[in-house]
């Protein structure tokens, strides 16, 4: 604002010296000059004040108005009083009154920004957290900044500016508040590798439009219908990888199974060569989703930007082939999630959501999908082998339920209803380990938080664990305790947010619960294991991922005779 107050009156007083010059010496070039030298300074300034609400570079406009204060003065001089002296006191004023506004608001601004180095420009402090994420000390990473700095910090992250906060009030804050404030806008990596369209770069009707369209499919009534073929996609995985196997590593399995069932009920994408490369291109991608955004032929970034760009171009081709199916009526529109995407239509019968947003949001969703219910199914096979009470009690309540279903029959939503031990059980686990570290808003407009300013354009991040791990909420936070979920409502709200919370709290809820009970139910019914690593360490990249992925030696229950379940 102040750019524009100087250069408004700095201009008129040039627009007066031609008019001046105009009545007195009878020129019409000095009024022409007087205004046009004036109009350009208010230009100038009005430039600059638009490029400091965005908080951008605003050094050009910045330049512009100096150049022309200071040679318009002079040559305003020259012309009109008719003496060179004017030109040092034009070129002093016309440099020195806008750096000394630049610097007057500057220090505003840093005064009241929060505590914390912004770093090496675009890389920052990337480059430590990911490193800390790799070792696992991510959390005593944070936990140094909070000594240090206070419980609200600035620094860089993959690219912009950012301000950290955590705790239960910072947790409602970014999950309460209105899409005209906070925006969900994501990293520069991840915005390039799963495109602009999908549903976590969406906000307000947009945002609403695609979740409503993607919640047709992921709601409880609809997943109620899919539980038999999870069933069969769990039980063919374990068919063909774990039976007879005396070894196995678990996360790379899981991934496979997560996978396979997203393909099979999301994508409609049946098993074979198709389904194999799309996989590859997409653990691929996936790798650079949280990188820094430097585009060089051996970058992480640039290898997951070339897997996005293969598993676009298949995915195109994919729509293209459910588009004609469904217009041949060889498909129907609640097949899967890409027909029932094209199937939806508004009052004026078009498609409500694009073939791009369909294209970017079933990327999201794979990404969403698998990489986090695999972990959670990993790290519950890692608990059941170094917890033996939790896993008789868990296999106790699961074979019950395998007693009471006859050979082959596929588990129900209302068997899935029995499993409350199990599912508790997984609420501790994602506790323990969150697959999803933490997650970015960017504030719309410039936002108090806790007695500082977060500007406008900057990210906002917030962190699962935070409150997973303080005992003034979860006592004895160190301690594996499913019961601490007997009654949910004892956890205050916006402290076990391992799905999020809010309007963007996790979508696939009900389908990672009735992946991870189908899933539990007959590894623990059909196998014993022990684990060949147990170091219980894990590294996040950025989800968690256990030391060598966790190898485990099995042995097949129903050998040593006491399987029960369905076969
Ligand atoms: C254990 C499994 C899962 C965990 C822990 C998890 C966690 C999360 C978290 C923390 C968020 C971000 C919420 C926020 O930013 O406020 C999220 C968003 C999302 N998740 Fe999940 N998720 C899981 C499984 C799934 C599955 C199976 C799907 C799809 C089938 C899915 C689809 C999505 C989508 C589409 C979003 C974006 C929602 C939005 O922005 O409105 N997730 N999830």
């Amino acid at each position: 604002m102040h750019d524009f107050c100087f250069t408004i009156p700095y201009g008129l007083i040039l627009i007066g010296g031609g008019i001046v010059g105009y009545v007195k010496k009878g020129s019409i070039t000095s009024l022409a000059g007087g205004g046009v030298a004036g109009l350009l300074l208010i230009l100038a300034g009005y430039l600059s004040l638009k490029a400091f609400k965005k908080r951008k570079n605003s050094y050009f406009a910045l330049l512009l108005e100096t150049v022309c204060a200071a040679v318009l003065t002079w040559v305003m001089g020259q012309q009109y009083l008719q003496t060179s002296k004017i030109m040092p006191a034009g070129i002093v004023a016309g440099i020195s009154i806008p750096i000394f506004i630049l610097l007057v608001k500057r220090r505003r601004l840093s005064q009241r920004l929060p505590p914390g180095s912004l770093g090496v420009p675009i890389i920052g402090q990337s480059i430590g957290l990911l490193r800390s994420m790799k070792a696992n000390t991510a959390e005593e990473w944070l936990l140094k900044r909070i000594r240090k700095y206070g419980p609200i910090s600035k620094l860089t992250l993959f690219g912009k500016p950012t301000v950290f906060i955590h705790g239960q009030a910072a947790n409602k804050f970014v999950f309460t508040t209105d899409s005209s404030t906070i925006s969900n806008s994501q990293p520069k990596s991840l915005r390039a590798i799963l495109g602009d369209r999908c549903i976590l770069e969406l906000s307000g009707e947009d945002h609403k439009r695609v979740r409503n369209a993607l919640m047709s499919f992921l709601k409880p009534e609809s997943l109620k219908e899919y539980v038999g073929k999870i069933d069969e996609e769990v039980r063919q995985h374990l068919e063909m990888h774990w039976h007879g196997k005396q070894q196995v590593t678990v996360l790379p399995l899981m991934k496979t199974l997560t996978f396979n069932i997203i393909s099979s009920l999301l994508f409609g994408v049946e098993r074979g060569i198709g389904r194999d490369r799309l996989v590859g291109d997409f653990q691929e991608m996936i790798e650079g989703i949280w990188s820094i955004p430097i585009n060089l032929p051996f970058t992480r970034y640039n290898r997951s930007l070339k897997a996005s760009a293969r598993v676009q171009k298949q995915l195109k081709d994919l729509i293209q082939k459910k588009r004609v199916e469904l217009e041949q009526k060889s498909a129907s529109p609640h097949q899967d999630l890409i027909t029932c995407l094209l199937s939806i239509h508004n009052n004026e019968n078009e498609e409500v959501v694009t073939e791009r947003e369909i294209m970017h949001n079933v990327m999201l969703v794979m990404v969403a999908g698998h990489d986090t219910s695999s972990v959670l199914i990993t790290f519950l096979i890692r608990l059941f082998a170094n917890y033996p009470a939790i896993h008789a009690a868990v296999l106790q309540e699961q074979e019950e339920i395998a007693k009471s279903k006859s050979a082959g029959e596929f588990l129900t939503w209302e068997d899935l209803a029995k499993m409350k031990y199990t599912w508790k059980v997984a609420m501790e686990t994602l506790r323990f380990f969150p697959p999803v570290f933490g997650g970015f808003r960017t504030a719309i407009k410039d936002i108090d938080y806790g007695g500082y300013l977060i500007p406008r354009g900057w990210q906002i991040f917030w962190v699962t664990s935070m409150t997973h791990m303080d005992d003034s909420i979860f006592p004895e936070p160190s301690k594996f305790d499913p019961s601490r979920f007997e009654n949910p409502t004892s956890i205050p709200p916006y402290c076990f947010v391992p799905f999020g919370g809010g309007p963007r709290i996790c979508p696939g809820y009900d389908f990672a619960k009735i992946e991870t009970l189908v899933a539990i139910h007959y590894l623990v019914t059909r196998f014993n294991w022990k684990l060949l690593c147990s170091d219980n360490f894990f590294s996040r990249d950025p989800t968690p991922v256990p030391t060598k992925g966790l190898p485990i030696q099995l042995s097949s229950r129903f050998q040593q005779g006491s399987y029960a379940s369905a076969s």
